[in-house]
């Protein structure tokens, strides 16, 4: 592989961004981190966004964007989605949030309930984390039990620190064990009887959408039943692959879902859904676990929420999922004809790809021996107009077009020469 001679990634990004280099500057006046979350933050700072619209992001010095990381694969029909956006202009004027039922919330309860199989009733609120949150309250109210078991690497919100559990350091309230393997069904018997639930994600985010082989969740639910815990499956990133999530698709039963992004149609929202004795506990007249949150079921997010799913249809989940293959694709090709290793792993609309091999387990994106290559080519991208995840994972988006997948294709291919075309890529990539 030969390396040419060409101005830095970095230098390149400073001359196309210098009006967010100040914005930046003074946002930390004031903000700890301008982005909101420690993920999206990266050297030598985050680009500002002005306003985005479809498939494109469009930051305030100017440039263009297409969008691959979908807000964390949330954004599955693009931003301002016409028909989200006329009818939460609607609902906005016949007000936001008020402490009592409203039919939209009805609408998109009624819409998940029919989709996924295992919900019998669903209840939401603001976030993922607040979706974790409620699932394990649900899960001490049914045991009476405390303390829940999660996956290595895995990430259920930023209710508490996920990366205690890959750094080996169980919090007070978790047990860690590897995704998807026996040990992880043997800590279920193992630690049962202090077991409230057990969370996996079906697909791991946080992982590199690392899939567990079949059987595992066969494994877990037996496991969970006969120690008497809740299995919850964390749904938040894969409810995206099927019109049943991928519960529905790898045959999964799980006793409660967490759900988030997609539901939201771009609104903040969080859900809970599963079997009807259980949920049934947040019903003050029937159960006693608290469920609360001042905008909790807010109209904007259901009316936002109810046309996200109700417009993802399985047609439109089965065009996505060929541009991600046409993307995976041409990675493959045009590395190969660069000479630069790459891995890829694709699931439904969601794309990984890895300068290692990472063999069929997780891969923890704070820890990945790749990292310094995943940072160069975040910003080759970000030069060559695409705005991808920090994790070096992209979400295709029903607001693309097979012509526009052709330009990404082409994007991505400039963004690995340009990648390559710097110096500092060699150093990065002795270090994989
Ligand atoms: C699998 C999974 N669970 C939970 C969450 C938390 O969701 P939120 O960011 O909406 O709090 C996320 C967020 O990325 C996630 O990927």
């Amino acid at each position: 592989m030969t390396m040419r001679n060409s101005a830095s990634l970095e230098a390149t990004y400073l001359a196309r961004t210098p009006n967010s280099a100040a914005f930046e500057a003074r946002g930390l006046a004031s903000l700890p981190i301008t982005s909101s979350r420690g993920i999206s933050f990266h050297p030598p700072y985050p680009v500002t966004i002005d306003h985005a619209k479809g498939p494109f992001l469009h930051d305030i010095d100017g440039n263009r964007y297409i969008d691959l990381g979908s807000n964390f694969f949330s954004m599955i029909h693009g931003y301002a989605y016409q028909p989200i956006t006329d009818a939460v202009t609607a609902q906005l004027a016949r007000g936001s949030v008020w402490s009592a039922n409203n039919a939209p919330q009805v609408d998109l309860a009624e819409q998940i309930v029919a989709r996924v199989p295992s919900i019998e009733k669903v209840l939401f609120n603001n976030s993922g984390t607040e979706a974790f949150n409620l699932a394990l309250n649900i899960c001490r109210g049914a045991t009476g039990r405390y303390k829940f078991l999660m996956a290595e690497g895995g990430y259920h919100g930023s209710m508490f620190d996920p990366s205690l559990g890959s750094k080996g350091l169980p919090g007070p309230s978790h047990f860690v064990a590897p995704y998807g393997t026996d040990a992880f069904v043997a800590a279920i018997r193992a630690h049962g009887s202090h077991l409230a639930g057990v969370f996996v994600e079906g697909i791991m985010g946080s992982g590199a959408f690392a899939q567990a082989e079949p059987g595992f969740f066969d494994k877990v639910k037996q496991a969970c039943a006969e120690v008497g815990t809740v299995f919850v499956l964390d749904e938040v990133i894969s409810l995206r692959v099927a019109e049943g999530g991928y519960q529905s698709l790898a045959g999964i039963t799980p006793d409660l879902t967490m759900m988030g992004k997609i539901i939201g149609g771009g609104f903040p929202i969080g859900g809970v859904g599963g079997r009807k004795d259980l949920m049934d506990l947040t019903n003050p007249s029937t159960g006693h676990v608290l469920a609360s949150g001042t905008f909790s079921g807010n109209p904007l997010s259901m009316v936002a929420g109810g046309l996200s799913v109700r417009h993802l249809t399985q047609a439109k989940i089965d065009q996505i999922g060929a541009w991600a293959t046409r993307i995976e694709a041409a990675i493959v090709a045009k590395c190969a004809a660069i000479g630069l290793k790459v891995w890829t792993r694709r699931v439904g609309s969601l794309v990984a790809w890895f300068f290692h091999d990472p063999g069929p387990g997780v891969v923890y994106g704070g820890t990945r021996p790749d990292l310094a290559m995943v940072k160069r080519h975040q910003l080759a991208m970000l030069v060559s107009g695409l705005f991808p995840t920090p994790r070096a994972a992209l979400a295709t988006s029903t607001a693309m077009s097979d012509a526009l997948v052709d330009e990404i294709i082409e994007r991505i291919g400039a963004s690995f020469d340009a990648l390559l075309a710097d110096p500092a890529t060699e150093t990065a990539l002795a270090r994989t």
